[in-house]
């Protein structure tokens, strides 16, 4: 197995109207040995790239790449002892399924009658040991990107590269390979980057989510922690469904005050002083959906609004709220119990201690988590 360095990798493309287009833009950051690694990031932040880059299909414009402390920027892909699959699945429609896994040993010197017996194996293991002797066409999707993991996993890679290997599929093939997926790794931990515009994919799936917006890493963190800490604004909004709510605030008196918020919330001196030191006055507040809960005690809410729209999801429903005396839209998320009709009033609060506080102008997160002034002694 081997751990992934990337240190101030770059990817710049050269336009045909002269113009550059920064692709990868100096990423710096360690995959360790036998970590899943999952990357996520709107379209076009740069991922395929970065993908490419580690794979060798891709020359990097500056920077070093490096498995187990050795640079491997100038080496083919062939010589880096790793497997990719592909967003399409590639395979060879003529050729039987055990012809297609084979390929993936055409650059390895393996003797025929262990090839044989490692086709067997690895089918087996992606559950098509059945289908050896068909032809693509002849497959389903899921059936197809089993072979298709089983050509890359045969050649026992030391890194495995894989992007958005699940777009194709429908839903339910989805949730179920992505399942396959997870246990094949707790089987055969390698190292694994695996790309995907799917945060539930990459929540579920990983040791470690990579965040990247515009060739850049916004935060690298495990997946409970992009989710509960992000460290700004970006990573705020990409992480989590329904997106989080920002209220724009200032600190006033010892305590945040929005216009959105019914009430001032007030906060340690302690906070108040980073808040000080960090920012200098616009902030953003922000509260997860299911961060907020119903109150009928008109003293304690600090959101009030009427429901525009609702969508149930069976396991819990999220309104869509106008704010009382504004235009401004939050989401929230409610029991499945809740019955809400449209026009319907609602009033929410939160606790301190699931609010998120970022710097305005830069976006940088000031705490996750806000501390609650002591009681007076
Ligand atoms: N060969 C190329 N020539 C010029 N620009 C390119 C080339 N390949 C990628 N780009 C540009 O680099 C940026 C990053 O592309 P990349 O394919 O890495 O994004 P991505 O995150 O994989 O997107 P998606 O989620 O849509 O697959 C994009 O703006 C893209 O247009
Ligand atoms: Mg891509």
């Amino acid at each position: 197995m081997a751990r992934v360095e990337c240190v101030d990798l770059q990817r710049v493309f050269s336009l045909r109207d002269g113009g550059e287009e920064v692709a990868v833009d100096s990423i710096s950051v360690t995959i360790e040995e036998g970590e899943f690694t999952t990357v996520v990031g709107p379209s076009g932040c740069g991922k395929t790239t970065f993908l490419r880059m580690i794979a060798g299909l891709e020359t990097p414009t500056s920077g070093e790449i490096r498995f187990d402390g050795e640079p491997v920027t100038d080496i083919s892909p062939q010589g880096r002892e790793l497997s990719m699959v592909f967003q399409s699945i590639a395979l060879f429609p003529f050729r039987t399924v055990r012809s297609n896994i084979e390929y993936g040993l055409k650059y390895a010197d393996v003797p025929t009658q262990e090839v044989r017996e490692r086709v067997e194996e690895m089918a087996s293991m992606v559950g098509i040991e059945e289908l050896l002797d068909k032809k693509p066409p002849q497959l389903s999707g899921g059936q197809q990107q089993r072979a298709a993991l089983a050509r890359a996993l045969i050649r026992d890679p030391e890194v495995f590269l894989l992007d958005e290997p699940l777009s194709d599929l429908d839903a339910k093939l989805k949730t179920e390979m992505r399942t396959e997926l997870k246990e094949l790794h707790q089987q055969f931990p390698k190292t694994t980057i695996y790309v995907t515009h799917d945060q539930q994919e990459a929540m579920t799936l990983s040791d470690s989510v990579i965040v990247l917006n515009d060739g850049r890493i916004m935060q690298k963190a495990p997946p409970e922690k992009v989710y509960s800490a992000p460290e700004n604004t970006f990573v705020a909004q990409f992480i989590g469904s329904p997106t989080i709510n920002m209220f724009e605030a200032t600190l006033e008196s010892g305590a945040l005050v929005a216009d959105a918020l019914q009430r001032a919330v007030p906060i340690a001196e302690e906070l108040q002083a980073r808040i000080r030191e960090k920012a200098d006055g616009g902030l953003q507040l922000g509260v997860r959906p299911n961060d907020l809960t119903r109150t009928e005690d008109g003293a304690e809410a600090f959101l009030e609004g009427s429901v525009k729209v609702f969508e149930q999801m069976g396991d819990e429903t999220i309104l869509h709220l106008i704010l009382e005396g504004t235009d401004r839209e939050i989401r929230v998320s409610v029991p499945p119990s809740v019955i809400p009709e449209q026009g319907d009033r609602f009033q929410f609060t939160f606790d301190h201690g699931d609010a998120h506080l970022f710097d305005r102008e830069t976006g940088e997160a000031i705490t996750n988590g806000l501390d609650t002034p002591k009681p007076p002694a």
